[in-house]
């Protein structure tokens, strides 16, 4: 019979204050030049990291330990901090594409049917984030979908790309591209219609998250629905070189285009008959163009025109709100979230972070959930980003006023649990601007000092982690390590995130003195924090919990 009811730790108590400090894109490396963390002045987590008076440990952040395909993908903040809130490892939306694409199961569900309905009548329209980061989306995915579709019916294919350049090399766009051009121009061979229909930079166009910005979903939709932007080409390959030709232009914010015909019409605007698949697997930045897609009643923007289509997610990005209500391939079912079990079990809690992370400590963190589980025990608190800049430009970002937010609700002493996410590391980070990095980490470890000063003061106990590496290494390497060059010799400036681990650090004047790491879980990743939060608030975690990272030895 299942229950919500945690039993009682042996040892440890109940009513500690727990503060969780998650540094976005903040891994441990090596330190030389390229590791900004490692450069800055970060003397709250290198005392840290020295443990004179805490734990401190590594624990892995990428692959397999985060759900993810392989060893080689890098960690990111979705697999991470859904890692982070559910304790255990789920297959997650790239591996369970891979799968549906390998079985052809993709083509059996009901999303599938849905889309195929438009094939003979309509145009097929394919909107996603075209590189092979792995992150949000994956271009063999893409070209597997385009054989698929084609085996299946289709006549008409209108292809609406994102370029990438932050979880891939800036500049790796044009080689993308040309790998699609092929891609169709061998589907125009067996007699399917299929083109790039409009594109822009990721940044820019399409994949704003947490409605931090609605312009950048209506730049998208202009270009992608009514075959409108400011910049027109006869081919996407001329596009992106020629956009990316301009003064300070770069992949990820590359202005909306459109693809013309000899006779100047857009080739692919999104008509009344259509089918439309969003591509990408992962929800945060798909949820605002699903709701401009499949909303009736709809006031963010002026859509001018509302096309009767038939769309389909590439997964379900949002399980409450069902959006949207056709998919390709289910997600990961995540339940039973620590989450979900602190607060039925009493412990009221508190998350915060800025507008481009807040759903990270909240809807992933609560196993891709939005709202409370119980308001009463709750409070989420957004502070407002910066909006239509660049992070490097203010690279101390809102980590100053997310501390305050929370010493306030630790001093408050309102909250068990205290949660933020401070996005410095990694959104600057993914800018490639490695001074503004340093900035970025700098103030990040101040917010920390300011956490850990309230957590003393009211005797809590303090957990500092990360959900992956990004800061700690700003410089593409070779197998070896070794930075590379471009061919005019210059560095090559890695924007994405990494393959590091990252650092957990717990202590503060509420922690038993005989708690210690147990040395008994080397390969310990993200799913391992869960247990050990429980733990420190009183509980035992569930049984199916990956184990806890702690022990009690009396003394
Ligand atoms: C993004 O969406 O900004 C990047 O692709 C991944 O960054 P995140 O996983 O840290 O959010
Ligand atoms: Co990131």
């Amino acid at each position: 019979e299942f229950s919500w009811k945690l039993a009682d730790h042996p040892k440890l108590p109940k009513g500690k204050q727990v503060a969780v400090v998650v540094l976005d894109g903040w891994g441990e490396a090596s330190p030389n030049e390229y590791n900004c963390i490692h450069i800055a002045d970060t003397p709250t987590m290198d005392s840290l990291k020295n443990g004179a008076t805490n734990q401190w440990r590594l624990v892995k952040a990428h692959g397999k330990a985060v759900g993810l395909p392989t060893d080689d993908d890098m960690g990111n903040s979705e697999v991470g901090h859904n890692a982070l809130g559910a304790g255990r490892i789920y297959a997650q939306g790239a591996q369970l594409v891979d799968l549906a694409l390998e079985s052809g199961k993709i083509y059996e569900g009901e999303g599938f049917k849905y889309i195929q309905e438009c094939f003979e009548t309509g145009t097929l329209h394919l909107i996603g984030l075209l590189s092979d980061g792995g992150v949000h989306s994956r271009l063999d995915q893409l070209q597997s979908l385009l054989k698929g579709v084609s085996e299946r019916g289709v006549k008409r294919v209108r292809v609406h790309i994102l370029t990438d350049g932050r979880d891939v090399l800036d500049g790796s766009s044009v080689g993308f591209v040309e790998t699609l051009e092929n891609d169709l121009a061998k589907l125009r061979e067996k007699g399917i219609d299929a083109r790039i229909a409009s594109g822009g930079g990721r940044m820019y166009v399409t994949m704003d998250r947490y409605e931090n910005d609605w312009d950048v979903v209506k730049r998208g939709w202009d270009a992608q629905v009514l075959g409108k932007a400011p910049h027109t080409f006869k081919s996407a390959i001329e596009a992106v070189k020629k956009l990316r030709a301009e003064p300070k232009a770069n992949d990820q914010y590359l202005p909306p285009f459109v693809i013309i015909d000899e006779n100047e019409k857009p080739v692919g605007p999104i008509i009344d008959g259509d089918a439309v698949v969003t591509l990408n697997f992962r929800a945060d930045r798909m949820v605002m163009i699903a709701k401009a897609l499949e909303y009736e009643n709809f006031d963010k923007f002026d859509r001018v025109r509302y096309p009767k289509i038939h769309y389909a997610g590439m997964l379900q990005y949002d399980g409450e709100l069902k959006l949207p209500s056709h998919y390709l391939v289910s997600p990961p079912e995540i339940e039973r979230t620590s989450g979900e079990y602190l607060v039925k079990n009493g412990i009221r809690t508190f998350a915060c972070s800025e507008t481009v992370k807040f759903g990270h400590v909240t809807f992933f963190w609560n196993g891709n959930r939005s709202g409370y589980f119980n308001p009463d025990m709750e409070e989420y608190v957004e502070i407002p980003s910066d909006s239509g800049i660049t992070f490097n430009v203010k690279p101390k970002m809102k980590a100053l006023e997310i501390a305050e937010k929370a010493r306030d609700a630790i001093l408050s002493r309102k909250f068990d649990q205290v949660r933020v996410n401070l996005p410095n590391g990694d959104m600057v980070g993914h800018t490639g601007d490695i001074e503004a990095t340093i900035v970025a980490c700098k103030a990040a470890d101040e917010a920390v000092k300011m956490i850990l000063d309230a957590i003393d003061q009211v005797g809590g106990i303090y957990v500092v982690t990360a959900d992956h590496g990004n800061a700690e290494d700003m410089v593409k390497r070779d197998k070896s390590g070794k930075p590379l060059l471009d061919k005019n010799g210059n560095i090559q400036i890695l924007t994405s995130h990494t393959l590091q681990p990252v650092p957990i650090a717990i202590g503060g004047p509420g922690l038993l003195p005989g708690v210690s790491y147990r040395n008994d879980l080397p390969n310990a990743g993200l799913a391992n924090v869960a247990a050990t939060v429980m733990n420190l608030h009183g509980f035992e975690a569930p049984s199916d919990y990956e184990p806890t990272l702690i022990e009690v030895v009396d003394n």
